[in-house]
């Protein structure tokens, strides 16, 4: 199975190369859609479908169903939407698949680097079929991915402020503008930290598999698991002792679920 998704995966991407076409806002004055992620996204709605008969899909762009069923596929077709229209070389394609709505299987493209993630529940953590681990970098040598909930900027402070607080300790901070990404970089032991405050499933759904097949830490903000109806928040790190310490400052800071 996992070997068929990524070939769709794959195949989708090829999608992204295209010229952009149309160019649209959604919600908010930062919030884009290209003609790509609808293109990207339909082409993975019909054929993820297909492989697996009577499944549900959550996707991200226009009036795509939100429809669980026993197997779900949660979709980002495009993260790192706004890096893509500007052609900084930094977005994936975001695939998960949910078995009774818990991450099942897990698959992210970084197709810039030719990077394939893919991960299946209690199977491990894999990049291009070797397997991949988080780093073993204590707090004071990690580095911070982090977001400032650009698609609504009321939670922005706040979102400085825990940053603040974790830069101070840790190495170094990196805002790549892709989620699925960062969290992805963090099961293969390339950054340590995660923290964002507001997120959708579709964001989290595959790096978060491949972050606790990887030997690492993930919890999503006042909820016990993946909520499928958006947004909330997430926090990621490669150790435990790292992990609490950061838990510690977020909700230190939030105290309560900020929506
Ligand atoms: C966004 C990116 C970004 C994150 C936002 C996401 P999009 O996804 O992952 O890094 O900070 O929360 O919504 O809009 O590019 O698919
Ligand atoms: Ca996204
Ligand atoms: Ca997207």
């Amino acid at each position: 199975m996992i070997t068929q998704i990524t070939e769709i995966v794959r195949e989708a991407s090829l999608l992204m190369k295209k010229d952009i076409e149309d160019i649209s806002q959604k919600g908010n004055a930062s919030n884009y859609v290209t003609s790509a992620d609808i293109a990207v996204q339909d082409f993975l709605y019909e054929k993820l479908r297909a492989l697996l008969p009577g499944s549900g899909f959550i996707g991200e762009e226009g009036d795509a169903a939100f429809q669980t069923a026993e197997y779900t596929w949660v979709i980002d077709p495009i993260d790192g939407t706004s890096n893509f229209i500007r052609d900084l070389g930094l977005s994936v394609i975001s695939v998960a698949l949910l078995k009774d709505n818990a991450p099942y299987i897990g698959v992210v493209y970084f197709p810039y680097r030719d990077e394939m993630y893919y991960a299946k529940a209690g199977k491990g953590a894999f990049m291009n079929g070797k397997p991949i681990h988080v780093s073993d970098r204590d707090y004071a040598h990690s580095h911070l991915c982090s977001a400032m909930s650009l698609y609504d900027k009321r939670h922005a402070s706040a979102c400085f402020r825990i940053i603040e607080k974790v830069y101070d300790e840790c190495d170094d901070l990196r805002r790549l503008g892709t989620a699925a990404l960062e969290l992805s970089y963090l099961a293969a032991g390339r950054v340590e930290l995660y923290f964002e405050i507001r997120i959708f499933p579709w964001d989290a759904a595959a790096a978060a598999l491949l972050i606790q097949e990887a030997g690492g830490y993930v919890e999503f903000l006042f909820h016990d698991s993946l909520p499928l109806d958006g947004p909330f928040g997430v926090i990621a790190a490669n150790t435990k002792e790292n992990f609490e310490k950061l838990r510690a400052t977020v909700y230190g800071e939030l105290k309560e679920k900020p929506f």
